[in-house]
C-alpha cells in the first residue's frame, strides 16, 4: 500500500528541469553544445571567491553561522539597513517559498502574474492558500492596476517580480511605487529583483529604498545570477522587521551553508570585476536584441540577462531546431509561453552560435513555406 500523502501535493506543478549539456550531446549526437537555458552567468566564480570556496573545504565538519553574521553584515552595509533587517536564503527561491510558509493559510490568496517566475503557485498549493494568478498586460509586463484590483481581505501576500521571468519585461520604480501606495500597509508585497543587476538604469535601486521605509515590503536579489553562483544557493531579502521575523521563524536554523556564505561575501568585495562582467552581459543583450531586430526575428524587449522570443520566431518547433544545431534554450511550453523560446546571454561566441543556429532555421523555415 502506498503512503498517505497531503492533498495539497495534487494542486503542487512539478518542476520541469531544462535538458543538461550531455542529454543533448547524446540524443542529437553532437560533439559541443551551448546552454543558454536557465539565465547563468557564462562567467565562472571569481579566481578570489573560487580560492574562498576551496579553503573552506577544510572547515566543513562544522556547522556553519546559523545567523551567517558576516554576510548579513556586509549585504546590510550594501543597502543602508540594520542586519536586523536582512534574510539570507538558500537560494532566493527558499526565502520566496517561506514567504508562503510564513503568510498563506487555507481561505488566504496570493496574488502573482502570469506568466512569470514558475515557483509563485507553488506558495499558495503548499499551504492550502489560493493563487490568483494576474494575466499580463500586452506588452508582457505585469498589469499592476489589475493586481491591485485583484486583492481582496481574503489577501496576505502580493509578488511582483522585476524584471519578469519569462518575459524580462521591467516596470519603473514610479509604476511600483504607485502600486504599493494602493495596497494595505499591512499586506505582506514581495518584490523578486533577481535580475535588478541587468537593469541598466538610474532608478533600478528605488524598490530597495523603499524597502527602509514601507514594512510590508520585502525585495529579494540572489547571487545566482549576476554573481554567477547559483550552485552554491545563496539569497538574500530586505524588509521591515515583521518580514524578516516572520522568515526567520519558519527557516530551518542553518539555511545558508558555510561555502555559500564564504563565496557570497568574497563576491561582494568584488565590486568592480562584478559591474564590468555585468556590463558585458548588458552589451550582449543590446547587442542580442539589435541583430534579432536587424533580421525582423520577433522578441519581447528585456532589461534581464535573457529575452523572450516571439511566437512567429520560427515556428512550433524552434527549441528541438535550436538544440539539433547544440543550442540548448529553454522550450517556453515549460514557462507559460508555449511556442516560445526562452534564450539566456552567454559570452559573445555562445551568442553568435544562437544566431547563427537561429538564421539557419529560419533560412529553412523561409524556404519550406508555401511562399518561399
Ligand atoms: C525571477 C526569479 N526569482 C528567483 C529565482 C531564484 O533564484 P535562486 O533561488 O537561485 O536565488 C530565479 C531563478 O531562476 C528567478 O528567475
Amino acid at each position: 500500500m502506498s503512503v498517505r500523502a497531503s492533498h495539497r501535493l495534487d494542486a503542487i506543478p512539478t518542476y520541469q528541469p531544462g535538458l543538461t549539456t550531455a542529454e543533448v550531446l547524446a540524443r542529437y549526437g553532437l560533439d559541443v553544445a551551448v546552454k543558454l537555458a536557465s539565465n547563468e552567468s557564462p562567467y565562472p566564480p571569481l579566481p578570489a571567491v573560487q580560492e574562498v570556496i576551496r579553503a573552506g573545504a577544510a572547515g566543513l565538519n562544522r556547522y556553519p553561522d546559523a545567523y551567517a553574521r558576516t554576510l548579513r553584515a556586509q549585504l546590510a552595509e550594501r543597502h543602508h539597513v540594520e542586519p536586523e533587517a536582512v534574510a539570507v536564503g538558500n537560494g532566493s527561491c527558499e526565502l520566496i517559498l517561506l514567504a508562503g510558509q510564513a503568510f498563506l493559510d487555507p481561505g488566504t490568496t496570493v496574488v502573482h502574474a502570469d506568466p512569470s517566475f514558475a515557483i509563485y503557485p507553488h506558495l499558495a498549493a503548499a499551504t492550502g492558500a489560493e493563487s490568483v494568478a494576474v494575466p499580463l498586460a500586452p506588452d508582457e509586463g505585469h498589469d499592476l492596476m489589475a493586481m491591485a484590483a485583484a486583492v481582496d481581505e481574503r489577501t496576505r501576500l502580493v509578488v511582483v517580480c522585476n524584471p519578469n521571468n519569462p518575459t524580462g519585461v521591467y516596470r519603473s520604480a514610479a509604476e511600483l511605487e504607485e502600486f504599493v501606495q494602493l495596497l494595505p500597509d499591512d499586506l505582506a508585497i514581495l518584490i523578486d529583483e533577481a535580475y535588478f543587476d541587468f537593469v541598466d538604469l538610474a532608478e533600478a535601486g528605488r524598490m530597495m529604498s523603499l524597502a527602509r521605509s514601507r514594512s510590508n515590503l520585502l525585495v529579494t536579489r540572489t547571487f545566482s545570477k549576476a554573481y554567477g553562483l547559483p550552485g552554491l544557493r545563496v539569497g538574500y531579502g530586505v524588509g521591515g522587521a515583521g518580514w524578516i521575523g516572520a522568515l526567520e521563524r519558519v527557516r530551518q536554523p542553518f539555511n545558508v551553508n558555510a561555502l555559500a556564505q564564504a563565496a557570497a561575501s568574497a563576491a561582494l568585495e568584488e565590486r568592480s570585476a562584478m559591474a564590468e562582467r555585468v556590463a558585458a552581459i548588458v552589451r550582449e543583450r543590446d547587442r542580442v536584441c539589435a541583430e534579432l531586430a536587424a533580421t525582423g526575428v520577433p522578441f519581447t524587449p528585456s532589461r534581464a540577462n535573457f529575452i523572450l522570443l516571439g511566437a512567429e520566431s520560427g515556428g512550433s518547433g524552434l527549441h528541438e531546431a535550436l538544440l539539433r544545431r547544440g543550442v540548448i534554450v529553454r522550450d517556453g511550453a515549460a514557462l507559460g509561453v508555449p511556442g516560445r523560446v526562452r534564450v539566456t546571454i552567454g559570452s559573445p561566441r555562445e551568442n553568435d552560435a544562437f544566431l547563427a543556429a537561429l538564421a539557419q532555421v529560419n533560412q529553412f523555415e523561409t524556404a519550406m513555406s508555401p511562399e518561399g
